[in-house]
């Protein structure tokens, strides 16, 4: 049976082996899936030791996405623009294969949802490792314009420039922002602090559509923002989560499996 597995520190919460196993059912694959806890400082020795107990490919998760993209041999493009690693492959000469599937999980999700990307304006709220993931999955799809706004201005202007011959991404002050936006996607990890972004009320529109990369049973203050000011159309990151391990999924299975029983199955374990 193919080995695959999860690494990160902490561990214990991942549900990617219940994602998977999933999968696996779903579309008859033999597939063993564990979480692994990886020392802090011993992550390329449990990688190497997951390799020679039979290991296939992983997923990579928090601390160690970037210290992944130093160790594969190989990357995606996606993953070179991305700046980490969320999945690694072990190709048949023994090298590993980095890949990101994070911006593809969120695409996936936002489409299944049915936002329409093309020709809108999007603001993307963070300028850490998951909006960089996003934003060039989210340049593809064309939309008119994507604001990067964050905290730290540096890093926002820092990212547009970076993505900017990709299509038409700018940075703007959080205070200052355009208003009307049609689509907000948080990407910051203020909720996990349980804090707001002090966004002006004038960034939506009545039929904007907000997504927020966490999830949780609890309403993240983003959601709750989102709520209070009358926005119809609000999405937690659930479906990124599963549609980035559809996409893994897919690069070692060659399969693709279906989202939505899957989703469903883990929105019901979590409430
Ligand atoms: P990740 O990989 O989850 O993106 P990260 O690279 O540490 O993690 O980035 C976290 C993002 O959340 C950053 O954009 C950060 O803003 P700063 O660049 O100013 O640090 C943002 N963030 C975290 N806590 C925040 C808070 N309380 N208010 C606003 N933004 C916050």
């Amino acid at each position: 049976m193919d080995r695959y597995a999860v690494i990160g520190h902490p561990i214990k919460h991942s549900q990617s082996p219940f994602i998977h196993h999933q999968f696996a059912e779903q579309t008859s694959q033999a597939i063993d899936y564990q979480r692994l806890l990886a020392p802090l400082d011993g992550f390329a020795d449990s990688l190497q030791h997951f390799a020679r107990e039979g290991g296939q490919g992983c997923n990579i998760t928090v601390p160690f996405k970037t210290q992944a993209m130093d160790i594969a041999d190989e990357l995606t493009e996606r993953a070179e623009l991305a700046g980490a690693v969320n999945t690694l492959q072990l190709l048949p000469d023994g090298r590993w294969l980095g890949d990101n599937t994070d911006g593809a999980g969120l695409v996936m999700d936002l489409k299944r949802l049915g936002f329409e990307l093309a020709g809108a304006n999007i603001l993307l709220l963070g300028a850490g490792g998951a909006a960089r993931g996003a934003v060039s999955p989210l340049l593809d799809e064309q939309p008119a314009k994507l604001v990067v706004a964050n905290r730290t201005p540096a890093r926002a202007t820092e990212l547009a420039q970076r993505f900017s011959h990709l299509g038409n991404i700018i940075s703007e002050p959080l205070a200052a922002l355009d208003s009307g936006f049609d689509i907000i996607i948080n990407s910051t990890s203020a909720s996990l602090q349980g804090e707001n972004l002090s966004l002006d009320p004038q960034v939506c529109h009545g039929q904007t559509r907000v997504y927020d990369m966490m999830y949780g049973q609890e309403e993240t203050p983003f959601m709750a923002w989102a709520r209070e000011l009358g926005v119809e159309h609000r999405f937690d990151g659930l479906g990124m989560l599963v549609g980035q391990a559809a996409e893994s999924f897919y690069l070692w299975r060659n399969v693709r499996p279906n989202i939505m029983p899957v989703l469903v199955s883990l929105r019901a374990k979590l409430d």
